[in-house]
C-alpha cells in the first residue's frame, strides 16, 4: 500500500472516533505531559488500536492519541512521542504529523527536554526555538514524494512560524515568564553528547541540544503545519559544567519547569483561537 494510502487509513479511523476534528496538534516532551489533564471532552486512542500507527516498543511508555478541547481549540495530543535512538526511520517517527495534516491540523506546538549549550542559560529556563539544525544526518522526507503533501525541495527558511513565536512573546509578557530564544541542533542520542561534540554543536551556532522535535517540524513545515517549539533546558550540556547526566535529573528539572511551561502553552492555545 502507498504511503499515503496508509497515512488516510489511519486519519480516516481516527475521525470516525472523534465529534469534532482537531485543529492543533501537541506533541510533549519528558516529563512535560500534563496539558492532558486539562482537556475536556477527550477521546483517548491508544496507538496500537490506530492502523500502521507506530507503537513504541519501550515497556511503560504512555502511547496514547488524545482528541479533546482546551476551550475551544480541539487538539490532538501525542501522549509519548517517538524518537529517532528507539530504532524508528524518521518516515516512521513522523508518521502521526503526517496523520495531523490528513485530519486537518494546521498549527503544531512541540515541547522538549534538552541540554543548554549557550553559556547565559540555566538549568530550568524555557527556550522559544527560533531555528534548527539537523546534526542527525537524516530526515523523514527521504524517498518517494507525493506530491499530495507537499513539494519535492520544500523551503526550509522559516521552520518555526514567526506568527506563532510572536503570539508565544506576547503570551509569556502577559503570563510574565521570562524565556530564552535560540537554535536547536538535533543529536540521535541516546548517549549524551561528549564534550568535544558539545564543543562542535557550539561553534556552529547551537544554543541548545537534543534528541528530538527537528524530524516532527521537518515534516510539519514541508505538509505547510504551522510550527512552534518550545525547549525546557534541563542541564547544562557536557562540558559546558562539570558533572555527568541522568534522565532522574532531566525528568526532575523537566517536572519543576513544567508547571510554567503548561501555562504558557495553556495561554498560547487560547490566545491563538482568538487571533
Ligand atoms: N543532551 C541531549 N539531550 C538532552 C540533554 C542533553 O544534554 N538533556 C536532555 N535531553
Amino acid at each position: 500500500m502507498e504511503f499515503y494510502d496508509k497515512v488516510k487509513t489511519s486519519a480516516d479511523f481516527i475521525s470516525e472516533r472523534v465529534k469534532e476534528r482537531p485543529s492543533m496538534g501537541i506533541i510533549l516532551g519528558s516529563g512535560l505531559g500534563e496539558l492532558v489533564e486539562l482537556m475536556e471532552d477527550k477521546e483517548i486512542i491508544p496507538y496500537r488500536d490506530i492502523p500502521y500507527f507506530p507503537v513504541s516498543k519501550v515497556e511503560g511508555h504512555a502511547g496514547n492519541l488524545v482528541i479533546g478541547r482546551v476551550g475551544t481549540e480541539v487538539l490532538m495530543v501525542m501522549q509519548g512521542r517517538f524518537h529517532y535512538y528507539e530504532g524508528f526511520s524518521m518516515r516512521e517517527l513522523t508518521y502521526p504529523v503526517f496523520v495531523m495534516k490528513l485530519l486537518g491540523v494546521e498549527k503544531l506546538i512541540v515541547t522538549n527536554a534538552c541540554g543548554g549549550i549557550n553559556r547565559s542559560f540555566h538549568p530550568g529556563d524555557l527556550m522559544l526555538i527560533t531555528d534548527f539544525i539537523n546534526t542527525a544526518w537524516d530526515n523523514p522526507l527521504i524517498g518517494d514524494n507525493d506530491e499530495r503533501f507537499g513539494l519535492r525541495f520544500p523551503d526550509m527558511s522559516e521552520p518555526y512560524s514567526r506568527e506563532l513565536i510572536e503570539l508565544a512573546k506576547s503570551a509569556a509578557g502577559r503570563l510574565s515568564i521570562e524565556y530564552k530564544e535560540g537554535v536547536y541542533a538535533m543529536h540521535q542520542g541516546p548517549y549524551y553528547e561528549t564534550a568535544a561534540e558539545i564543543r562542535m554543536y557550539e561553534r556552529i551556532g547551537a544554543d541548545a541540544v537534543g534528541m528530538s522535535t527537528v524530524p516532527e517540524t521537518i515534516a510539519a513545515s514541508y505538509l505547510g503545519i504551522k510550527t512552534l517549539a518550545i525547549a525546557c533546558i534541563t542541564n547544562m550540556a557536557t562540558g559546558i559544567r562539570t558533572g555527568k547526566h541522568s534522565h532522574e535529573e532531566v525528568l526532575r528539572i523537566a517536572a519543576e519547569a513544567g508547571d510554567r511551561l503548561l501555562e504558557w502553552v495553556k495561554e498560547i492555545i487560547v490566545s491563538e483561537k482568538r487571533s
